[in-house]
C-alpha cells in the first residue's frame, strides 16, 4: 500500500502570478526524484483545481478541501462532488477541524459528504480528531470513536477502502505541538478497529490511516514512521514545495 502525502494549501494561493511560482517551484523540486512508495495529492482552493491539474504534471494528483453533498441546483456558492471530479479531482479532503469550526460542519453533514464524494468516484480523506480540552479530559478515544463510527454511518463496504481517515488532534494544527508517537499509534489501532468491527477486515484493511497536525522534516518520523502511519496531511509546510517534497522523500524512504 503507497504512503499518503496530502498537502491542504488551505486558503492560500492568491493569484495566477502566486500559482504560477508554487507550479514551478514543485515541478522543480520533483523533477528526477524518485517517490514510487508514496502517493503525491496536493488540494489547492477550488479556483486553482483546474490549473493545478493541468500544470503539476503525472506525479502529483489533485483533490479539493471541501466539496458539497448536492450534485448539482440552487445551492449559491457550493461545488458539487461531479465538479470536482470532472476538473481533474480524485481526492476531496471532508470534516476539517476549520470546516467543523469554521463553518459549523457536523458529523451528519460530514457522513452525507463523504457518501456523495463516493458517489462520484471522489476518494474521501476524512479528518477526525479531539480538541485540547477533550484531551485533558481524557476523552480522546471517545471523541474519536464518535467521529468514526459518525462520519463513515452506512457506507457500503465495498466502498470503504476509497477512504482515508486523518486523525489530526485539533491542538496539533498549525501550533507545532505535536502527540507522542505512543498516542499516534493508539488513535490508529482505535480506528482500525472501528473499521474492522464496521465493515469487516478483508473489506477495510486497505483503508490508509494517516496522520495530520504540524508534520515538517523534523516532525515527520516521529508523527508518521514511528507510530506506522500510512502517510500525512500538511497543511504550512505544503505551501513550501521544497519542505514539503522533502517530507514525501522522508516518508518514500522510511
Ligand atoms: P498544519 O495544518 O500542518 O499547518 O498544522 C494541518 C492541517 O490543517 O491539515
Amino acid at each position: 500500500m503507497d504512503k499518503l502525502v496530502v498537502g491542504n494549501l488551505k486558503m492560500n494561493v492568491l493569484s495566477p502570478l502566486e500559482r504560477d511560482r508554487y507550479l514551478d517551484l514543485m515541478k522543480k523540486e520533483l523533477s528526477g526524484k524518485e517517490l514510487s512508495k508514496t502517493e503525491i495529492i496536493l488540494c489547492p482552493p477550488y479556483v486553482h483545481l483546474e490549473s493545478f491539474k493541468k500544470g503539476i504534471g503525472e506525479k502529483i494528483k489533485i483533490g479539493s478541501q471541501n466539496i458539497f453533498w448536492e450534485k448539482e441546483g440552487p445551492f449559491t456558492g457550493e461545488i458539487s462532488p461531479a465538479m470536482v471530479k470532472n476538473y481533474g479531482g480524485e481526492y476531496v479532503i471532508i470534516g476539517h477541524s476549520e470546516r467543523r469550526k469554521y463553518f459549523c460542519e457536523t458529523d451528519e453533514e460530514i457522513n452525507l459528504k463523504i457518501k456523495a464524494a463516493l458517489k462520484a468516484s471522489l476518494r474521501p480523506i476524512v479528518c477526525v480528531g479531539e480538541t485540547k480540552l477533550e484531551k485533558d479530559a481524557n476523552q480522546t478515544m471517545k471523541v474519536l470513536s464518535c467521529q468514526v463510527k459518525e462520519a463513515l454511518f452506512g457506507i457500503n463496504r465495498t466502498k470503504i477502502e476509497q477512504v482515508a481517515i486523518v486523525y489530526e488532534p485539533i491542538w496539533a494544527v498549525g501550533t507545532d505541538v505535536v502527540p507522542t508517537s505512543n498516542e499516534i499509534m493508539e488513535a490508529k489501532l482505535l480506528i482500525r478497529k472501528i473499521l474492522i468491527e464496521t465493515f469487516d477486515k478483508r473489506y477495510s484493511e486497505g483503508v490508509r490511516i494517516i496522520y495530520g497536525g504540524s508534520v515538517n522534516s523534523k516532525t515527520v518520523r516521529e508523527v508518521c514512521i514511528e507510530p506506522g502511519m500510512d502517510g500525512v496531511l500538511i497543511g504550512r509546510e505544503s505551501l513550501t514545495p521544497f519542505e514539503f517534497i522533502k517530507i514525501a522523500e522522508i516518508i518514500n524512504n522510511g
